[in-house]
C-alpha cells in the first residue's frame, strides 16, 4: 500500500498509519475488522477537503464502517433553520463518506445500533464515547482514534499495534470501591453519570476498576457513564466487576496484580460530581431541554414516554424539548405504540445529529438542562449556556415548569 499499488488513497492512508505508529512507538501494524468513522462531523472546512480529496483519489473501505453523527438532520434540517451553506456542507461531507464505502449509520451510539463488535475483537473506533463502551462494555479492541486516522484505518484495514489492541494494556490500573451508597441510589441513572464524571476527573486516561456497581447495571447507565468519564477525561476503558466482560473477578480485571491504589468512593464524593455538572442555579428560566446524548436508544424513548405520562402536563411554551436519536432507535420507535405521547409533548426528535455540531440551539439560548454528563460538560463552553443537569424526570419537569427544578434527589442533601 505505501508503494502505491493499491493506489494514491490507500498510500496516503498508509503513509499516516506509518508516520503514527512511529508516534506511538509501535513496533509494527495489525489487522482491525471493523471501523467508526467521528471525521465526518465538519469541524472544519479543511475536514470537508479532506474526505473529498480522498475520494477523488479513489478511496474505498476495506473493512466494514460505520458513521458516527453528522453535522445535519438530513430529514428535517429546513424546518429546524438551518442555514442553506452550512447544509451544503453538511450534505457533502455525508456523500463523501457514504461514496467511501462507509455505512450511513450517522449515530454516536453505534454499539446500539447496527454492526456491534464482538467481545475480542480488533477495531478501529472514533468518538469517545464509542470508545470507551466499545472496550468496556462490549470487550472489543480499540484505542481512541480521532479524525482522520479512523478513516485511513478503515481504508486500510490496519493500525498501529499498541495500547488497547494489547491484552497486557487492558489490565486495570487502579480499584474503586463504591461504599455506603444507597441501594436505591445504585439504580439511579444519575449515579452512573455523577460516577463516570467523578472517575474521569480523577484518572483522566487510566484504566479504572469499579468495585460495587449492581449486575442490573442496564447498558444505557454504562454508556452515560463511560460517556461522562470519556469527557471529563479521556477515559478508553473501564471494568466494573461482575458487571463488565474482562473483569468477572477482581483478579481477572487486574490480570492478577494486586490492585493499587485502592480508592474509596463515598456519596459525598459523588455528590460533588453531581453538583459539579450544573452551572444554572435552581429556579433559573429554562430555554431547552437537550436528551440522548449520547444518541437515544428505544428503551430511553420508552423511559421518556413513561415520565410524560406521569406528569400528564404540558412544557412550557418557551422551552423547547429535544431528543437526539438514530434512524435505528427512531424506526423502532416508529414501530412501538408510545410515539403520539412523545409527540404531543412537542418532543423534537433530532436524527443523525448533534447540538454540538450542527446549530439547532439559539445562539439566544441561556440556560439548559440535560440528563448526559457529556452535554453538562461541554455546554457551558461549546453553546455558550448555563447548564442544569439532573434526571430525565427533571428534565421534564423543569420543561413543564419554564425553570429549572431538582424534585426529590438523594443529591440535594447536604
Ligand atoms: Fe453524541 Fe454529540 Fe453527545 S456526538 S455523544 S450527541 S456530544
Amino acid at each position: 500500500m505505501l508503494g502505491g499499488q493499491c493506489g494514491d488513497a490507500a498510500r496516503l492512508a498508509m503513509s499516516i498509519l506509518v508516520r503514527m505508529a512511529e508516534v506511538y512507538e509501535a513496533p509494527e501494524l495489525m489487522d482491525v475488522t471493523q471501523a467508526h468513522i467521528d471525521g465526518c462531523a465538519l469541524m472544519c472546512d479543511s475536514g470537508l477537503e479532506f474526505a473529498e480529496n480522498l475520494v477523488a483519489l479513489g478511496a474505498r473501505v476495506s473493512i466494514p464502517t460505520t458513521l458516527n453523527m453528522i453535522p445535519l438532520d438530513l430529514q428535517n434540517w429546513g424546518r429546524l433553520g438551518i442555514p442553506e451553506e452550512f447544509a451544503n456542507k453538511a450534505i457533502r461531507i455525508a456523500r463523501a463518506y457514504t461514496d467511501m464505502g462507509c455505512i450511513p449509520t450517522w449515530t454516536c451510539a453505534p454499539y446500539q445500533g447496527y454492526l456491534t463488535p464482538r467481545f475480542g475483537q480488533q477495531i478501529a473506533w472514533g468518538e469517545s464515547n464509542a470508545i470507551v463502551y466499545a472496550n468496556s462494555v462490549l470487550g472489543a479492541r480499540t484505542n481512541r482514534y480521532g479524525d482522520y486516522m479512523d478513516i485511513c484505518a478503515a481504508i486500510t484495514g490496519r493500525v498501529p499495534k499498541s495500547g488497547l489492541h494489547l491484552k497486557e494494556n487492558r489490565k486495570g490500573q487502579s480499584l474503586l470501591r463504591l461504599v455506603d451508597i444507597q441501594p436505591q441510589l445504585l439504580r439511579d441513572d444519575t449515579l452512573y453519570v455523577a460516577l463516570g464524571h467523578f472517575i474521569g476527573g480523577l484518572f483522566q486516561e487510566g484504566i479504572p476498576v469499579i468495585e460495587g456497581l449492581p449486575t442490573s447495571a442496564t447498558n444505557d447507565q454504562l454508556k452515560a457513564l463511560g460517556a461522562a468519564a470519556a469527557s471529563s477525561g479521556a477515559v478508553a476503558l473501564f471494568h466494573a466487576i461482575g458487571v463488565t466482560p474482562e473483569a468477572n473477578t477482581l483478579k481477572e480485571a487486574f490480570q492478577g496484580e494486586v490492585p493499587e491504589p485502592v480508592i474509596n468512593v463515598c456519596f459525598s464524593d459523588l455528590r460533588r460530581a453531581w453538583l459539579d455538572l450544573s452551572t444554572a442555579e435552581e429556579g433559573a428560566e429554562l430555554d431547552a431541554v437537550v436528551l440522548g446524548c449520547p444518541h437515544f436508544s428505544y428503551a430511553e424513548f420508552q423511559q421518556l414516554a413513561q415520565i410524560i405520562e406521569e406528569q400528564g402536563r404540558l412544557p412550557h411554551p418557551g422551552v423547547r424539548v429535544l431528543v437526539l436519536t438514530s434512524q435505528t432507535s427512531y424506526a423502532l420507535l416508529q414501530r412501538g405504540n408510545f410515539i403520539d405521547t412523545l409527540l404531543s409533548f412537542s418532543v423534537e426528535i433530532i436524527l443523525d445529529t448533534c447540538v454540538f455540531h450542527s446549530p439547532i440551539i439559539s445562539p439566544d439560548a441561556k440556560v439548559i438542562m440535560t440528563n448526559s454528563g457529556k452535554c453538562a460538560y461541554y455546554a457551558p463552553g461549546e453553546l455558550n449556556v448555563q447548564v442544569a443537569f439532573g434526571s430525565m424526570r427533571d428534565c421534564i419537569r423543569s420543561a413543564i415548569e419554564g425553570a429549572v427544578c431538582w424534585g426529590e434527589t438523594a443529591w440535594k442533601e447536604s
